[in-house]
């Protein structure tokens, strides 16, 4: 059994920003554009919290006013409500913040839902007024005399810049809500085309992506590694498809013929998906997720550190889910035997490295045997 397998994150409203948007970019613009306009942007997740490093903050904030958990928490739910009333009209909002500064605020939405906001801000229309400040100041616990001196540093620009400079980020954030929505989309209606085929096939990719990320969180990889593991993962054997349904399915040990049939499956899944921009990487570990570290895999006898590092992963969990599950044609094996199958091709079918991560996970009982729930009922053909 694998933690917090199947535990809906195959549904739409589980889908958070952080799993689908390239933040590198994301990152480049809001530096960007707060740079060239002369404010600050951050990106905040659905509760109020930073999800981008901020993005020329001003030393208002980041010094007095975030410096103490009450002006933290009072900053965050002023986003959260910034984001929310975006939301509700469409548009971007311009609205003063807990701490007297002008904000605005463009939200990112899926599906009707919000996945995050971009906010830009921390500028003022016209001069302080001092009196204000020092009321603030003493409400989040700073001194109310350098917090009047930060204050007088922050810019003053008019309604009409800070209104387009909104529209802005209005427009990225909708682009980045469709671009976000056609990929979890296309990944989504994939999955499911896999399930409708063969329905064990569906559940062994959603296990090979729960064991998989285990894997690629235990070597540390950054988080748009891990997105393409999850997404590869699921679309590991799509190509499946393509494999005639008396093979694919077959009671009983395959002949060679029909051994070498399903050796294709890799190289038809690639060729479905590589046409597909968002997929084309994706498409390219899929193609070499049967290949063997030392050269004897297929389709392309990759060795060593030629096979990607997402395709290695996926090779070992891939293996591991498929022989603790009982197929058409024999029973699943026992969680022990499998384990000592996969050390056995350490080196070898696997990359230690990686297999050395999964064996890690095992010891520390992220993926455990459980003849109730893993070894029984379910019969995959991941050949
Ligand atoms: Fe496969």
């Amino acid at each position: 059994m694998v933690q917090d397998c199947e535990q809906g994150k195959d549904d739409l409203s589980s889908i958070k920003l952080i799993d689908i948007i390239d933040f590198e970019l994301l990152q480049r613009f809001q530096d960007n554009f707060a740079e060239a306009v002369g404010l600050a942007s951050i990106t905040i997740d659905p509760d109020g919290n930073p999800i981008t490093k901020p993005s020329n903050y001003t030393k208002f904030c980041m010094q007095y006013t975030h410096s103490t958990a009450c002006g933290d928490k009072r900053c965050a739910e002023s986003h959260r409500r910034g984001g929310e009333e975006a939301a509700r009209i469409g548009k971007p909002v311009v609205f003063e913040c807990h701490a007297g500064l002008i904000d605005f605020a463009a939200p990112i939405i899926l599906e009707g839902r919000i996945i995050g906001t971009i906010l830009g801000g921390q500028v003022l229309t016209e001069s302080p007024n001092e009196k204000k400040y020092c009321k603030i100041a003493n409400e989040i616990g700073v001194n109310e005399d350098e917090y009047i001196e930060a204050v007088k540093e922050i810019s003053v620009l008019s309604q009409k810049r800070i209104r387009s400079a909104a529209n802005v980020l209005y427009d990225i954030a909708t682009n980045l809500s469709k671009s976000a929505y056609l990929f979890i989309e296309t990944v989504s209606s994939l999955t499911k085309l896999i399930g409708s085929r063969d329905h064990s096939t569906g559940t062994h990719s959603k296990r090979v992506r729960d064991i998989a990320g285990l894997i690629g969180r235990r070597l540390r990889l950054p988080r748009d590694v891990l997105n393409d593991i999850a997404v590869s993962a699921l679309l590991h054997d799509i190509g499946k498809i393509g494999i005639p349904e008396n093979i694919l399915n077959k009671m009983g040990r395959l002949t060679l013929e029909e051994f070498a049939v399903i050796q294709l499956h890799p190289e038809i899944g690639y060729n479905a998906i590589k046409t597909i921009e968002p997929l084309r990487k994706i498409a390219l570990y899929i193609r070499h997720h049967h290949e063997a570290f030392d050269g004897s895999g297929y389709p392309s006898g990759l060795r060593g550190q030629e096979i990607p590092m997402v395709s290695r992963i996926l090779s070992v969990a891939d293996v591991f889910e498929a022989l603790t599950a009982d197929r058409v044609y024999r029973k699943a094996m026992k969680f022990e035997e499998a384990i000592a199958l996969l050390r056995n091709g350490r080196g070898m079918k696997f990359d230690s490295v990686v297999l050395d991560a999964f064996m890690q996970c095992v010891d520390g009982g992220e993926v455990v045997g459980s003849e109730q729930s893993y070894l029984s009922q379910r019969k995959t053909c991941c050949k």
